[in-house]
């Protein structure tokens, strides 16, 4: 039986690339697709998911739109990186048949982890608002989901928005540090120090053959594969997001150690920084199985075999 997942996203270039990896692997049973602002607002973020979602022949898959805003913060969108409508604009002249669910992401995940209690994977790839109102609303939630699989973090590394912390976690720092506190059986970390490793080159794309997937993919990523170049020295797509979702269709792709990992939020320099605690200095109990080593090979040919179909 398939893996019931949600997945909650900030739908921008990697995000789209990990949705259509979800939905293609035919691997997983996908409840919902609920949406947060991050890269983009949260209207951007929904609308870009019903268009993957009608690219992708996956118009049944229910898309709720959740928070417009982090729990404390102002919104930190990154059109630098994922362009002005989140996609590079390689979706701009296609028509939005598919419209969101009524209702709210937050109520949607409650509900589903009350039909399926103990089934339900979550699949975070964007600022955790959304879980976190989630948990608030409805504390017994912690208790009742499988699994977390967070992309978000880097423990060893460098930060890719402010010099020590990643995205995700920068823009809802709160969200997150309420995620790790709150007592889930299982988190899983997918930070950038695994994610810098599953890089997407331009020969893989070519791989992809020239169907409309292979199209919208070679064009959502031009002017990423640019930019990572320009900062990074490698002609890429850092594959952030369709990691986390890779990890959820196969979790040997990565190895994992389980520590103790906080979230800084009162820093003037390391706010939304991940602590983690290697030597257990804290003496504070593990709450997150932390991603250190990653089969990239293994995920990229994943992807590409995925999407050729
Ligand atoms: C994460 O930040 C976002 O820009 C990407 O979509 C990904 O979820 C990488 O740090
Ligand atoms: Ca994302």
């Amino acid at each position: 039986m398939n893996k019931k997942v949600i997945l909650d996203v900030d739908t921008g270039v990697d995000d789209a690339l990990g949705l259509l990896l979800a939905i293609r692997s035919g691997e997983l049973d996908i409840l919902g697709i609920t949406t947060v602002n991050g890269n983009v607002s949260v209207e951007q973020a929904t609308s870009n998911t019903c268009k993957i979602l009608q690219l992708a022949g996956a118009e049944h898959i229910p898309v709720v739109q959740g928070a417009g805003k982090p729990i404390l913060r102002s919104t930190y969108f990154e059109h630098r990186v994922h362009g002005k409508d989140g996609l590079g604009g390689a979706l701009n002249d296609m028509t939005q048949r598919k419209q969101p669910e009524d209702g709210h992401a937050v109520d949607f995940i409650i509900d589903q982890v009350r039909k399926h209690p103990g089934e339900i994977t979550l699949i975070m790839t964007a600022p955790m608002t959304n879980l976190a109102l989630a948990i608030m609303k409805y504390p017994e939630l912690v208790q009742k989901v499988k699994e977390v699989i967070v992309m978000g973090g880097v423990v060893q590394g460098f930060g890719n928005v402010t010099p020590t912390a990643e995205y995700n976690i920068y823009v809802d720092p709160e969200a997150a540090k309420h995620i790790f506190w709150a007592g889930f059986a299982s988190i899983k970390l997918v930070g950038l120090d695994v994610t810098r490793k599953a890089l997407l080159r331009e020969e893989h794309i070519d791989s992809l053959g020239d169907t409309e997937i292979a199209r919208y993919v070679r064009a959502s990523t031009a002017d990423y594969l640019q930019r990572y170049q320009e900062r990074n020295g490698v002609r890429a797509c850092a594959m952030h997001d369709p990691l986390a979702v890779g990890v959820a269709i196969n979790p040997d792709l990565v190895k994992t150690r389980h520590y103790y990992v906080d979230v800084e939020t009162r820093s003037e320099l390391c706010d939304g920084q991940t602590v983690c605690d290697f030597q257990n200095r804290l003496s504070v109990k593990p709450n997150v199985h932390v991603c250190l080593e990653v089969e990239a090979d293994e995920f990229i040919n994943l992807f590409t075999r995925v999407l050729r179909g």
